[in-house]
């Protein structure tokens, strides 16, 4: 049987596959320079949100690290910060293991010289009946997105204790409701949303502040390769469809900047849900 993929079944649910073209954020000039002098790391830079917070940091000013395990789209991106006011600077890198993790952030401190905003994009999805999750599919999921998360933030930890940084960590509407055919996701992304709680009063005494994004579908390519299950009830998808158009990784990247940057002062532990009121 052929894979159903989202765009294919839009006749069941109608906003899904819909693509916004209305969004301001695809075309606004960005003209704040609140991350000057600033310097952030951003994983899962290749592609998608990761990609648009690189460029939408570097844009206000910030020098970035940006990694990921695509090497090519990663220098891509590096290109493409070219005339804005800030840098990207690719490191190729895998969150998925300890020696990784430590490479990526030692490199990323030497390159900066210290490491103001820590921001945790990297992230992998499949769709499965959860009785035929193998351990191999789960312990994947699991290791990147909620392993890569929790190392990350503690190799990060002592630089962005010196200088009263923040992290933003990515979580997602799975980490509040039920979505389908996702146990490993929803695990990992639930766990991604209490770990930043846990990080914020942790060290919240200490001036260090840690927040997460919660996105509904987004455009991006990790939307486009979802395929359901052999069997799997499209009707389900109504849980985690927008109710109108996909939301924008530009629009995640410019509630990210504000979450990291000194306007959001005052946030901390906090979640910020941006999914077209797909759980409201
Ligand atoms: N797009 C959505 O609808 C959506 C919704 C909720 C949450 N999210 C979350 O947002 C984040 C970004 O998703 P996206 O939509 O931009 O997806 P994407 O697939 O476009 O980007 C993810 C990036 O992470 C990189 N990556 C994967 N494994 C890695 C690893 N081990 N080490 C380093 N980099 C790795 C990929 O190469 C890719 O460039 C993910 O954490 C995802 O779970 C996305």
């Amino acid at each position: 049987m052929e894979p159903v993929t989202l765009l294919a079944i839009d006749a069941c649910i109608g906003s899904f596959g819909q693509r916004r073209t209305d969004d301001p954020s695809y075309s606004a000039a960005m003209t704040m320079e609140r991350f000057s002098g600033r310097k952030v790391l951003v994983t899962g830079g290749a592609s998608g949100i990761g990609r648009c917070t690189a460029l939408r940091l570097a844009d206000e000013g910030a020098t970035v690290v940006a990694v990921d395990v695509n090497a090519d789209a990663l220098d891509a991106v590096a290109a493409e910060a070219d005339g804005l006011s800030g840098t990207i600077v690719a490191r190729t890198g895998d969150v998925s293991t300890e020696d990784g993790v430590k490479a990526i952030v030692g490199g990323a401190v030497e390159e900066l010289g210290g490491l103001d905003v820590l921001v945790n994009v990297a992230g992998i999805l499949s769709f499965s009946h959860s009785h035929e999750v193998t351990l191999e599919e789960w312990t994947r999921i699991i290791t990147v997105n909620l392993t890569g998360t929790f190392l990350m933030c503690r190799e990060s930890l002592p630089h962005l204790l010196a200088s009263k940084g923040n992290i933003v960590n990515l979580a997602s509407t799975a980490s509040h409701a039920g979505q389908p055919w996702a146990v490993a996701y929803s695990a990992s992304k639930g766990g991604v949303l209490a770990m930043t709680r846990e990080l914020a009063i942790e060290y919240a005494e200490q001036g260090l502040r840690c927040n997460s994004v919660s996105p509904g579908a987004i455009d991006t390519p990790i939307t486009l390769s979802f395929s359901l299950p052999e069997g799997a009830n499209p009707k389900l998808l109504r849980r985690v469809s927008p109710l109108g158009p996909f939301g924008t990784p530009e629009g995640i990247a410019a509630a990210i900047a504000f979450i990291a940057s000194d306007e959001a002062s005052h946030m901390n532990g906090a979640d910020i849900r941006m999914d077209g009121a797909t759980l409201s």
